[in-house]
C-alpha cells in the first residue's frame, strides 16, 4: 500500500462528500513517511513468518511423507479497515500507538489438511526461539456462537534492518480447509446488510449447522487418515500456557 496514493484517494472522497472527518487526513499527511516505513516493516514480518511456515512444511513433508500445510495466505490490513479499527477502539492517532494497539496489521492464514496438523504446526512455530507468543484464541476447542472455528495467534518476530532489530506483531490464523471454506462464505453474509431479518436469521442458523457438519467432516477425515497411516491419536495439548512469554 502506498500512503501517498491513499491520501490522494481520501482527498477525492473528502471533496465529493463521501467522508466527513478530515482528522485521519491530516494525520496521514503529517505522518506519511513514518507510516509508510511501519507498513514496510510489517511486510517484512509477513515474509519472515511465511518463510517459517514454508520451512516447517518442507521438513514435515520429509519426515511424515505428507505436507500438513495446504496453503499460506497473507495480507496487510487495508488502510480503510485499519482506520475503522482505530476509530472503533478509540486508539490515539499516532503511529506509535497504532503499532502498539492494533495487533493484526500483518496477517497470515495457514490452511491445514486436518485439525491435528493445526496444533502440530502451531506448536512447532511458537517454540522457535525468535517467536514470542503474545496471545492465543482457540476457536476450534471453543467455537464462536456462530460456528466460526480457527486457531488465532498473536505473535511477534524480529526483523533485521540496517541498523536495528525490530520486533513486529503478526496475527496468525490456522484453520482446516473446511473451516476456511465456511469462514469465507460467512464473511460474505456479514456484509449483506440489506437482507430481510427473517431470511438473515434463517441463513445464520443454516450456517451454524454447516459449521458443525464441517467440523464433523474434519473429524471423520482425520480418523480415516489415522487408520491409513496406522498412527494413534496425537492431539498435542494445544498451545501451552508456558509457551506464552
Ligand atoms: P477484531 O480483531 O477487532 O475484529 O476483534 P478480535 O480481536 O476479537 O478478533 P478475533 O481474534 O476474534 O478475530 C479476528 C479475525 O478473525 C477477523 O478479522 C476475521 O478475519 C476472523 N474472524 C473472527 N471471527 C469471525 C467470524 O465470525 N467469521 C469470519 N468469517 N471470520 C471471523
Ligand atoms: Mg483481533
Amino acid at each position: 500500500m502506498n500512503i501517498r496514493d491513499y491520501i490522494n484517494q481520501k482527498k477525492r472522497e473528502l471533496l465529493s462528500g463521501r467522508i466527513t472527518s478530515d482528522a485521519f487526513q491530516s494525520f496521514f499527511i503529517k505522518n506519511a513517511k513514518e507510516f509508510q516505513k511501519l507498513l514496510t516493516y510489517y511486510e517484512c514480518a509477513i515474509m519472515e513468518v511465511e518463510a517459517k511456515f514454508n520451512i516447517l512444511n518442507q521438513e514435515f513433508s520429509l519426515s511424515r511423507e505428507y505436507s500438513p500445510i495446504e496453503t499460506i495466505k497473507s495480507r496487510l490490513k487495508t488502510m480503510d479497515s485499519l482506520m475503522e479499527k482505530v476509530e472503533r477502539y478509540k486508539v490515539p492517532l499516532s503511529v506509535k500507538s497504532i503499532e502498539e494497539n492494533i495487533e493484526d496489521i500483518a496477517g497470515i492464514r495457514v490452511i491445514c489438511g486436518f485439525p491435528e496438523d493445526i496444533y502440530t504446526v502451531a506448536n512447532c512455530f511458537i517454540q522457535q526461539d525468535d517467536v514470542t507468543l503474545i496471545d492465543c484464541k482457540d476457536y476450534i476447542k471453543k467455537p464462536k456462537p456462530n460456528g466460526y472455528r480457527s486457531l488465532h495467534l498473536i505473535i511477534s518476530v524480529p526483523i533485521y534492518l540496517e541498523h536495528e532489530k525490530r520486533d513486529m506483531k503478526v496475527e496468525v490464523q490456522l484453520r482446516t480447509i473446511a473451516m476456511d471454506f465456511w469462514a469465507s462464505l460467512e464473511h460474505k453474509l456479514k456484509y449483506k446488510k440489506e437482507l430481510p431479518e427473517e431470511l438473515n436469521d434463517r441463513l445464520v442458523a443454516e450456517l451454524l449447522e454447516c459449521a458443525n457438519i464441517g467440523a464433523d467432516l474434519d473429524e471423520r477425515m482425520q480418523h480415516i487418515r489415522r487408520q491409513l497411516s496406522g498412527t494413534r491419536p496425537d492431539t498435542p495439548d494445544i498451545i501451552r500456557e508456558s509457551d506464552k512469554k
